[in-house]
């Protein structure tokens, strides 16, 4: 239930800065809106960068206007955020049900993940990636091995999702001395380059390099036959066969009944290493520590990232002992290695993480938050898919324009699914009832607002 004091809700009360530090004193504010969407401090602060940053990451304003047919569609620039809200730099608070790409799975700015941080913060804040370890880093990877899947207890650090995808590549390469990979429709693995031409989502994105991204990639079918996996393998040259045990991007949908289980019986038969992509759906989100515990099957390799570091770039690649000695023993240099290779604050933070989804029992709150939401939306006529707090709203083509009319009432929301087609959701679990029906009520009224 949110807290916020009344003086807050009533506009006007207090000045924008004033409202801010309310909103952030429980993290749970319901959205409070002082300016247009976006207000004019975001507009000024999108021009600054829109001069100085490659067009290629943010402040396309143009191409979005033109989409929307709208004459101005500035994004909103964040200033603060605290568990389920962000503020904006015009002070309007808005409910994230996106917990910024699904890393803020344990709220925006947890108290514990600060404090252990800054504690960090005090002692060490660099140590030499493979050279010389830091206690930290340690006992992050026991921490690590205490939840994995069985068995899976030797990682890979890395700083970035595409770091996990990418160390799980190489170690496939080196324990079958095979460089092809089976990916499948409407997965995404992150656009770093080794790992970009494993994305099935969107052509788009490898396109413009499918010349010099990976050369050796099949794309199959999410769900699809298991007779394809089974012929993609039998030539003798896929090492890896790589899959999220629910499409993230692609649509928050979960693997067919069955469907993982078979995947892995043709990729162990035929001798390829079997990696689950669970940097989105992985540490609590679904309400299990991984998704493929939904379905019972436990891979060679498991890739995860976004929550691990509580908002610091934190990502692990997970394997048995037996698939990462492939890597075989040290010969003085390693081969593979990063500046920031388990960066001490990042690993303090990710304790941090790893021991509040335990100790406050997150997964089970995943689970009831996202089955309420399931509820809440049910009684407004929406149906969702997906499970635990990884869920979509089927909405149809419109859906982008429903995203943009939330923002307006207040809430973070972007499309999800290939064709962008109903909203995604992946928000913090400290989600508050009254949030709920909120969404539930906004999403109503922004979905016959864009359809009036
Ligand atoms: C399933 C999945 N894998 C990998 C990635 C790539 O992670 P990053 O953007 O941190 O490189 C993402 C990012 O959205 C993801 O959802």
């Amino acid at each position: 239930m949110s807290t916020v004091p009344e003086t807050v809700k009533r506009k006007g009360a207090l000045t924008p800065a004033r409202r801010r530090e309310h909103a952030q004193m429980n993290g749970s504010s319901l959205p409070i809106r002082q300016t247009e969407i976006p207000g004019p401090a975001s507009r000024s602060w999108v021009d600054r960068l829109a001069m100085h940053e490659c067009p290629a990451v943010t402040a396309r304003r143009a191409r979005r206007a033109a989409q929307l047919g709208a004459a101005d569609d500035d994004p909103i620039v964040w200033a603060e955020a605290q568990g389920t809200n962000v503020v904006d730099v015009d002070g309007n608070v808005y409910i994230d049900w996106l917990a910024g790409f699904g890393v803020a799975f344990v709220g925006h700015r947890h108290p514990e993940v600060v404090a252990a941080a800054r504690a960090q913060e005090d002692r060490l804040l660099h140590a030499m990636g493979d050279a010389w370890a830091d206690t930290t880093r340690i006992t992050l990877l026991e921490a690590l091995a205490d939840i994995a899947p069985e068995g899976l207890t030797v990682g890979i650090l890395g700083l970035s999702g595409s770091d996990a995808i990418d160390a799980a590549v190489k170690t496939a390469v080196l324990a079958t001395g095979r460089p092809g990979v089976v990916a499948f429709g409407g997965g995404y693995h992150g656009l770093a380059l080794g790992v970009l031409g494993l994305q099935g989502y969107k052509a788009s994105f490898t396109d413009p390099f499918r010349e010099i991204a990976h050369p050796q990639v099949t794309h199959l079918d999410y769900g699809g036959e298991l007779a394809h996996l089974d012929e993609a393998l039998a030539g003798g040259t896929v090492g890896l066969v790589l899959v999220e045990p629910i499409l993230g991007r692609g649509g928050m949908t979960p693997a067919p009944e069955g469907w993982l289980a078979g995947v892995a019986e043709v990729a162990r038969r035929r001798g390829a290493v079997l990696a689950f992509d669970e940097v989105q759906s992985g540490l609590g989100r679904t309400g299990q520590w991984f998704a493929s515990a939904h379905d019972g099957v436990v891979p060679d390799l498991v890739c995860v990232g976004k929550a691990l570091g509580g908002g610091y770039p934190l990502s692990a690649c997970l394997g048995s002992r037996a698939v990462m000695d492939h890597w075989g023993a040290s010969k003085g240099e390693s081969l593979h290695t990063q500046t920031f290779l388990g960066h001490p604050v990042g690993c303090a933070a990710g304790l941090a993480v790893l021991g509040l989804i335990r100790r406050e029992g997150l997964l089970a709150k995943a689970h009831e938050r996202g089955e309420r939401i399931d509820r809440a939306l049910a009684h407004r006529g929406f149906t969702t898919r997906g499970r635990g707090l990884m869920r979509a709203v089927p909405i149809g083509p419109d859906a982008y324009p429903v995203c943009k009319a939330l923002l307006q009432r207040g809430h973070l929301v972007l499309p999800a699914g290939r064709s962008g087609d109903a909203l995604g959701l992946t928000p913090p679990v400290s989600l508050t009832d009254a949030q709920i029906e909120r969404f539930a009520d906004d999403v109503a009224e922004s979905v016959a607002e864009v359809r009036r």
